[in-house]
Order: structure tokens, then C-alpha cells, then sequence
């Protein structure tokens, strides 16, 4: 016979309604907003309407201090209410890293849970007066293409984050570009930029834009502002610089493309992805609109796609009006959560991949299989100088390095990589990196050292010691 401990038997509850001594009734919902001090959360036997037959048991919430309470005049408000109408422009005033954390942020104003929740819906309940309603309009929750609680709050952060009047949140840091490219440009405008900049980038002005809308560019090695100077023309209407560089890490002196211009009567975006704005802030250094893929290192962790754009009221108001709910790059309420939540660490992780970012370019720099090295943290890199002015946080964790071999070693190199995985993106946890060939369409675009090919590393969060020795594993075993 065998005999069982009856304390590890799992107890399984008895049904609700069944008529056990001890058995509970089903709880009574809470409602929401239930005052505590009107009506006490003592226990679910409290809450039920049975008593414990022991004793009753102590109050979940403590009861007003009677004594405190008969006392004083001083108002009982809770802490939210106190906050209430000034919080977002209180925080927009602290530090970076703490404008990543609350940002956005408040107690759910139905639960009072301490974080907003998601809210996947796509319509909002209309007013009393529909008829007075712009259907178009990007204020007021109406649709979700039109606004959404999630994408607000989102904005709230990078807008803090930026240092901006407004934000933008869109589906991605490529619909963030077009959108700043379509809402700014029209039919026999001409727009000058980087030569180095993210693909999309390049086919939108070398390809889509001049093919489909008569809108005409000139791609420009934008660190040398007596070029951008030079590109412009009278119907120039927008410079956008990307700094730093995808892929080659170049830097451009964003407040003197600035001055180019304000003089010059024309707008200045800047696609800031590579830096996050814990490492540079573009519009503190003259900049109309400042770009973010929220992919990268705004999220942080990989798993959702989002843009942002953010600048001056009027021209937020502007790409939310047309490329928002006109084009339709709205961001899902889920991916703006996640990111919301990813970008809660961003000043901790940025610190990471700046410090991680700099020794192992600095050991890249030391190992005779390694051609080159591109890090504008590198004292001896010629976009140190300028980088140094204008990213106050650091360099990041993006690189970019060559080794002395062709093209089947170097992807023979990747393959052996235990740690560092081989794929596209940026600004993740993890570690990526990618091999971009000789014949690559835009090698004669890069400088000379990138032309027989290069990697694209994508500092992450691990151990540095622990990418330097798969780094060195996977040297010794191509070499
Ligand atoms: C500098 C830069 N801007 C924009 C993008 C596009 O972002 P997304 O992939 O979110 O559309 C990328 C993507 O790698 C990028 O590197």
C-alpha cells in the first residue's frame, strides 16, 4: 500500500458554488475607481460578504488614520492628481536617462495600474456631434490611423528624449524618411544628400523620388560642408544628412549643415539612428527635424519595427496630417508598447554598447588579419573631431571593418562566429553583423578602404571579453 505525504498533494480547488465549509463564493469584481477610503479591500471574505470564522482579517489597504485625519486640513489627494497636468513637462526637464524611464509613462488613468496598458483598438468612440468632425484630422482619437492612445504616449517619450516640441511615431524608420521626403518636397524640387545613407534612403532619392515625382537630388559627401553648400540650387527645398553613416560610419557637422540651411532658406533633417539621442540630439544643434528608426537602439531588443520624426509643432503637424493618416504609415499600437518599453533602458544600454563599442574597435585596430577600422570613437579616425563635438554621450556600438582576404574567406570568417550572429539590423541586445561584398551596387559611393568589401558589426549588450574571444576564434580559424 502505498502511503502519500498529503502536504505535497496538490489541492485542487473546489468549483466555484459548491458548498464546501470553506469554499468562498466568487470574488465580486473590483470596480475600478472604488475609493479606499469609502470602501476598504479587507479580503476576499470581506469581499464576498463571509467572515473568516477565526477572527476578520487585517485590511488589504490600511484604513485612514482617524486621528491624522481630524486633524489636519491638508488635502487628500492621491499622488497622480497632485501630478496631474504637469507631469509630462516636469520630466521633459530631467536627465536623459530618467526622461527614458517615465516618459510617456503615468498611471493608467481606469486601473491605476503604474504603466499604461496596450490598447489594440482600431476606432475611438465618437463625441455626441459627429457632424462637426474633421475625418482627416491628426488630433483626437478617431481612428487609430488618426492617432492612437500607444502611438501618443510614444511620441510623449521621444519627443522628451529629443528635446522637441513634437514627435511623429510612424511604422517604420523608413516610413519616417519617406514621410519627411513626400510632406516636404513637391514636383521640380531638388533635395541634397548624404552619399552615405541607409539603402531605402538611396532609392528613394536616386530612384523613386526623381522617376515618379519629378523630384530631382544630388547625393553629397555631406562632411564637407563646402559641398552641401555647393549642391544647393534655387529650387532646393530640403537637406538630409545622415550622421553617422550607414554603413561607413561618417560623420557630418550637423550644426554647420545647419547654417548651411538657415542661410539658405531650407529645411535641415538629419537621420540620427545610428547615434539614438542618448548619444546626439540634432535639433539642440540647429537641426529642423531630427530621424529615428525606432528598430534600432530605441527599442533596443529586436523583436519591432517603428520611425520617428520630431521637430517644431507645425511641421510635426504637417507629416502627421499627410504621411500619417493619409499615407497610412501609422505604427501598431503593439509595436509602439514594446518599444515604449525597450526605450526604458536606452540610457543604461547606450552606455554598454559606447564602451563595448570602443574596445573591441580599438582591439580590431590591433590584429594584422584587420585592413581597416571605422569607429568615430578611434582618437585617429578623421571623423573624431567633429564627432566628438556633437555626440556628448559617445560613439555607439556600430563599426565597420575590413579584413585582408576576399570575399569567400571573409564569409568563411562569419560562419565560424559561435556568438555574433549573422544578419541584418542594428542597435539590438545581441550582437549582428554582415558582410557587404566588393560588388556591392554602392561600393563606389564608400571610401577607398571599403571597396573590397567590409563588415558591418553591430556592437551588443553581451560580455565584451566574450565577443573578443569569438572574434579571435573565428580569426584563427580563417586564417
Ligand atoms: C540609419 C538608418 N535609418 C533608417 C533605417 C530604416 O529603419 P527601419 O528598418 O526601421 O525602416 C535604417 C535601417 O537599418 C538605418 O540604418
Amino acid at each position: 500500500m502505498s502511503t502519500v505525504d498529503k502536504r505535497y498533494v496538490a489541492r485542487t480547488p473546489a468549483p466555484f458554488g459548491s458548498e464546501s465549509e470553506n469554499q468562498l463564493s466568487p470574488p465580486t469584481p473590483i470596480p475600478f475607481n472604488v475609493e479606499s477610503k469609502d470602501q476598504p479591500l479587507a479580503s476576499t471574505s470581506a469581499l464576498s460578504g463571509q467572515k473568516s470564522k477565526d477572527q476578520p482579517l487585517a485590511p488589504v489597504f490600511p484604513q485612514p488614520n482617524q486621528e491624522t485625519a481630524n486633524t489636519t486640513s491638508l488635502p487628500h489627494q492621491r499622488q497622480s492628481e497632485v501630478r496631474a497636468g504637469s507631469h509630462s513637462a516636469f520630466i521633459a526637464r530631467q536627465g536623459l536617462g530618467t526622461r527614458a524611464v517615465h516618459g510617456g509613462n503615468d498611471v493608467d488613468a481606469e486601473t491605476r495600474a503604474i504603466r499604461r496598458p496596450i490598447t489594440m483598438a482600431n476606432s475611438y468612440e465618437l463625441p455626441f456631434d459627429s457632424t462637426r468632425l474633421n475625418w482627416s484630422a491628426a488630433s483626437g482619437m478617431v481612428y487609430t490611423r488618426n492617432g492612437g492612445a500607444n502611438q501618443l504616449w510614444l511620441e510623449e517619450k521621444i519627443a522628451a528624449l529629443e528635446g522637441a516640441e513634437s514627435c511623429v511615431v510612424l511604422a517604420s524608420g523608413v516610413a519616417a524618411i519617406a514621410a519627411v521626403l513626400l510632406t516636404f518636397l513637391r514636383t521640380g524640387d531638388h533635395l541634397v544628400v548624404s552619399d552615405n545613407s541607409y539603402i531605402a534612403t538611396y532609392r528613394l532619392a536616386e530612384e523613386l523620388l526623381p522617376e515618379k515625382f519629378g523630384i530631382t537630388s544630388t547625393l553629397v559627401d555631406s562632411r564637407d560642408l563646402v559641398a552641401v553648400r555647393q549642391a544647393l540650387r534655387p529650387n532646393t527645398r530640403l537637406i538630409l544628412i545622415e550622421t553617422p553613416a550607414n554603413p561607413t560610419l561618417k560623420i557630418s557637422d550637423i550644426a554647420g549643415c545647419a547654417r548651411i540651411a538657415q542661410g539658405a532658406g531650407v529645411l535641415l533633417a538629419v537621420d540620427s539612428t545610428f547615434a539614438s539621442p542618448y548619444n546626439q540630439r540634432p535639433l539642440e544643434l540647429g537641426a529642423d527635424l531630427s530621424l529615428q528608426s525606432l528598430t534600432k537602439y530605441i527599442n533596443g531588443h529586436g523583436d519591432a519595427l517603428g520611425g520617428a520624426v520630431s521637430g517644431s509643432t507645425d511641421l510635426i503637424a504637417k507629416i502627421k496630417a499627410e504621411a500619417m493618416v493619409n499615407l497610412g504609415g501609422a505604427i501598431s499600437p503593439f509595436n509602439a508598447w514594446l518599444i515604449q518599453r525597450g526605450s526604458v533602458t536606452l540610457a543604461l544600454r547606450m552606455r554598454q554598447h559606447n564602451e563595448s563599442g570602443l574596445r573591441i574597435a580599438q582591439w580590431l585596430k590591433g590584429r594584422k588579419e584587420v585592413s581597416f577600422v571605422a569607429y568615430p570613437g578611434l582618437s585617429d579616425s578623421i571623423n573624431h573631431t567633429v564627432a566628438s563635438q556633437q555626440m556628448p554621450g559617445g560613439f555607439g556600438g556600430m563599426l565597420a571593418f575590413g579584413l585582408a582576404a576576399n570575399a569567400e574567406r571573409c564569409n568563411y570568417f562569419v560562419s565560424r562566429l559561435q556568438l555574433i550572429t549573422n544578419a541584418v539590423s542594428l542597435g539590438h541586445d545581441e550582437s549582428l553583423i554582415a558582410y557587404i561584398g566588393p560588388n556591392d551596387e554602392r561600393q563606389h559611393l564608400y571610401p577607398p578602404e571599403f571597396q573590397a568589401g567590409f563588415f558591418r558589426l553591430s556592437i551588443g549588450l553581451e560580455d565584451a571579453g566574450d565577443l573578443l574571444s569569438d572574434l579571435t576564434q573565428a580569426l584563427a580559424a580563417s586564417f
